[in-house]
């Protein structure tokens, strides 16, 4: 019987001004998933590991599998498939984690369907994932997941992402404090409605971002990483925010945000060293509470996920 195992990578959504609309991807961590094709004509869910037993085991609800029958649906084929989930990272840890696990998935049965979709065809199926994680179709994991690199992404509906340059040599610390911050409680709480000089901040912001990276301007993207609209709101949920992101800013991070919904943080620098100090102090930071973390000190995945 035909298999194959793929990788996708963490992502880290919104690139602090970006809601919604600005990822990057990481090396490492990320999922794995393998498929193995049957002739049952179903696809069934036989194998999960890394989640501590927290995932739904249905295939119906779980979103590697859910993703696989909604591709089989799409392009008209009725296939058995055996899926296996293998995370490598924390669930609800705003790392991307459900992206990666739908995005490896619909890599996987593409590449073993003969790769009838293109990785951009594959993005609604993997934006429908999402809203079966989280209640929203955002695209700002799932484009990164899949394409590797920086992603701007233009418009959800027809999904328009647009890969951006990423200057060479950047590193991003990602810290992880152990709390619990699922993403559809970390969407509820932002408001529906800004005023309009924040959001004149905020674009002002997006567009330094994607001007920064298009001209390898690294003092450019650090100082547009800055959220006057969300992160006040969100940084409530994460455990001495405002402490972590003194350090990170002193011992010379670019910048330093949430990534995607939280509670991971991460910080963006020039130097590997500093990289590694900051993924050792905001962890003391944390310890000081009581709150358990850890850390990576990861390079930008320039490729996306990939067939093993
Ligand atoms: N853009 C999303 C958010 C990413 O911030 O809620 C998390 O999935």
């Amino acid at each position: 019987m035909k298999s194959v195992k793929a990788f996708a990578p963490a992502t880290v959504a919104n690139m602090v001004c970006g809601y919604d609309i600005l990822g990057f991807a990481v090396n490492e961590p990320g999922d794995t998933v393998e498929l193995i094709l049957n002739d049952s004509g179903v696809v069934t869910l036989d194998h999960i590991s890394g989640d501590g037993g927290l995932l739904p085991k249905d295939a119906q609800k779980n979103i590697a599998s859910a993703v696989v029958m909604q591709y089989l649906s799409g392009i008209g084929k009725s296939q058995g498939v055996s899926v296996k989930l293998y995370k490598g990272m924390p669930l609800n840890s705003g790392m991307g984690s459900s992206s990666a696990s739908s995005v490896a998935a619909l890599l996987a049965i593409n590449h073993l369907m003969g790769e009838p979709l293109s990785r951009v065809q594959l993005l609604p199926f993997a934006m429908e994932g999402e809203r079966l994680a989280c209640g929203s179709a955002h695209a700002d994991n799932v484009a990164p997941a899949l394409l590797g690199g920086l992603v701007l992404v233009r418009s959800s509906n027809p999904v328009d992402p647009i890969k951006l340059p990423v200057p060479e040599g950047l590193f991003c610390t990602l810290v992880h404090p152990h709390v619990d911050v699922p993403t559809s409680e970390s969407r509820r709480i932002l408001k529906e409605r800004i005023a309009v000089r924040d959001a004149i901040t905020q674009w002002g912001n997006v567009a330094g971002m994607v001007a920064g990276f298009c001209t390898n301007n690294k003092a450019l993207i650090g100082r547009s990483m800055e959220d006057i609209i969300f992160e006040p709101i969100r940084a409530m949920l994460i455990p001495q925010f405002y402490e972590m992101k003194q350090k990170a800013l002193e011992l010379g991070a670019l910048g330093f945000g949430i990534s995607g919904s939280g509670p991971t943080i991460f910080a963006l620098t020039e130097d590997k060293l500093v990289a590694e100090k900051i993924a050792k102090a905001l962890p003391d930071i944390l310890s000081v509470n009581n709150t358990h973390a850890d850390s990576h000190v990861c390079t930008i995945n320039t490729t996306g996920a990939a067939i093993l």
